[in-house]
């Protein structure tokens, strides 16, 4: 059978880390409230000139060497983001371009956190029509540059990166690697619990990020853990069977009450959140390249990747390596 299979990963982060204390120093916070309300020491903020085009590029770079692929070989890009460079062209062709393999398919998909599920579903699904044999997998966010500096309540949680795949169709036996089951859901009717108060057609300004977080929270733990058991149904798998779950980075405390829901170990939880913040639709992609890298995740491993974000919009992935 046709899968796609994932066979590279790449990664990208700012050179400008900023700590808790740092933040102390701007705005009415302290490391002890974030640590303890959010698991988060640290994040990193782009520097001017450094784009979410320029972080995509750099960690698909990445993943395409890792991969052991030549960028001409890629014949699809989807990248996730919120925060694009421009509100057009796709941050994608922006990429397409500097990586050189124009002419393939490229654009954006804006799911927020969730945006790294939504594209690997949506590149899935098109490698496996046989659109394209090699696709290249990106989420890439500078929410810095969204964010109200004045806001404790939400400047304190999010930093910028990047994370992306290479994904192949590949003829695999039925226990072979593979993305196994994808589900993806949206509720637009919680739209006020978190978005960005503006854009092109409505106030004619980029805006900045509101969140009720209580509210979010609560949704988030539901909604994670319904779509998941949907997932492991789907593939006819237990919560037991999993190696790595991959989550969203956006609380710790999201994190641990989540993988409760399901009865898996905390230790099986690979966990970012500490060193980068939330980085949005990177924060999937940063988190898996990070475990691939230091050898957690292996090859035959099963790896649940999940999140929930502004919509809301949510989905979970389960994939053999
Ligand atoms: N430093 C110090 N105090 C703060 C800060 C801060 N940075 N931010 C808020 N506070 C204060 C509040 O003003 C409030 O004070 P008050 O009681 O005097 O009014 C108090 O801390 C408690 O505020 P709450 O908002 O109720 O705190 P809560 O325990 O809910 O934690 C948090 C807030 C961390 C945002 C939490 O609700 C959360 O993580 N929610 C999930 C939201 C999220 O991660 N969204 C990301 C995108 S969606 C997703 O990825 C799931």
């Amino acid at each position: 059978m046709i899968r796609a299979v994932i066979t590279g990963s790449g990664s990208a982060l700012p050179a400008n880390c900023v700590t808790n204390a740092d933040l102390a120093e701007r705005v009415d916070t302290s490391d002890e409230w974030i640590v303890e309300r959010t698991g988060i020491r640290q994040r990193y903020i782009a520097a001017e000139g450094e784009t979410t085009s320029t972080l995509a590029t750099q960690a698909a770079r990445r993943a395409i060497e890792d991969a052991g692929v030549d960028a001409a070989e890629i014949g699809l890009i989807v990248l996730a983001t919120a925060t694009p460079d421009h509100t057009f062209p796709a941050t994608a062709t922006q990429v397409q371009n500097a990586l050189g393999c124009n002419g393939c398919v490229a654009f954006d998909v804006q799911a927020v956190c969730s945006g790294f599920l939504y594209a690997l579903g949506t590149a899935e699904s098109l490698l496996r029509t046989g659109m394209a044999k090699k696709a290249l997998v990106i989420g890439a966010e500078t929410f810095s540059r969204i964010l109200d500096w004045e806001d404790r309540t939400t400047c304190v949680l999010f930093g910028d990166g990047a994370g992306a795949v290479v994904l192949e169709a590949r003829d695999v036996a039925e226990d072979g690697p593979g993305i196994l089951s994808t589900k993806l859901h949206a509720d637009g009717a919680h739209c006020d619990l978190l978005y960005v108060d503006g854009g092109p057609s409505t106030t004619g300004e980029v805006g900045k990020l509101r969140m009720k977080g209580r509210e979010v929270f609560r949704h988030a733990v539901v909604n994670l853990a319904d779509v998941l058991r949907e997932v492991l149904v789907d593939a006819g798998a237990q919560a037991a069977d999993i190696d790595w779950v991959v989550p969203h980075q956006a609380n710790a405390r999201i994190l641990d009450a989540t993988a409760r829901k399901l009865d898996l170990p905390a230790e099986k939880v690979v966990v970012t959140v500490d060193q980068h913040a939330n980085t949005s639709a990177a924060s999937v992609p940063l988190a898996f390249d990070v475990a691939r890298r230091d050898g957690r995740i292996k090859e035959g491993d099963l790896v649940m990747f999940e999140a929930m974000g502004g919509g809301f919009t949510w989905g979970a992935s389960l994939a053999r390596m």
